[in-house]
């Protein structure tokens, strides 16, 4: 296996209350609050933690994707999202190894970024996002 040098880009945290979460990473680690407005019925308040940003995620109502997770898990990581060289080729590897996807092929995700999730039963619970 080729090694393709992925990174983490972010991580998505699930949380009830907004403005009592960012209060952690902007008092105590420093850090700027972003907002990144509202994607997939989820507003969207970003930190940058070195090559790494911490994404929370509000749901604007409760059947939007975040908020079914916070109804059926609670508060928590909601998903990690990692940066590859080339989305295609990743895909392709996942289908022919039989991992299973969330989005087949890449759609539009933050910032017109090209994303594609992929289901948590093939990734041990874990929704795992690729963006390159
Ligand atoms: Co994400």
């Amino acid at each position: 296996v080729k090694l393709l040098n992925a990174t983490v880009a972010h991580i998505g945290i699930a949380v009830p209350d907004l403005a009592e979460a960012s209060a952690f990473y902007r008092d105590i680690l420093g850090a700027e609050p972003r907002g990144l407005g509202q994607l997939d019925g989820a507003t969207i308040v970003s930190f940058q933690l070195g090559e790494v940003e911490v994404e929370l995620l509000h749901p604007e109502s409760d059947d939007s994707p975040v908020g079914r997770f916070l109804a059926r898990r609670g508060p928590g990581i909601h998903h990690i999202c990692y940066r590859v060289p080339n989305l295609i080729e990743t895909l392709a590897r996942c289908r022919a190894q039989g991992y299973r996807l969330v989005d087949e092929a890449p759609r539009v995700g933050q910032g017109g970024n090209r994303v594609a999730f992929m289901h948590p039963k093939s990734t041990g619970g874990i929704l795992i996002e690729l963006t390159e």
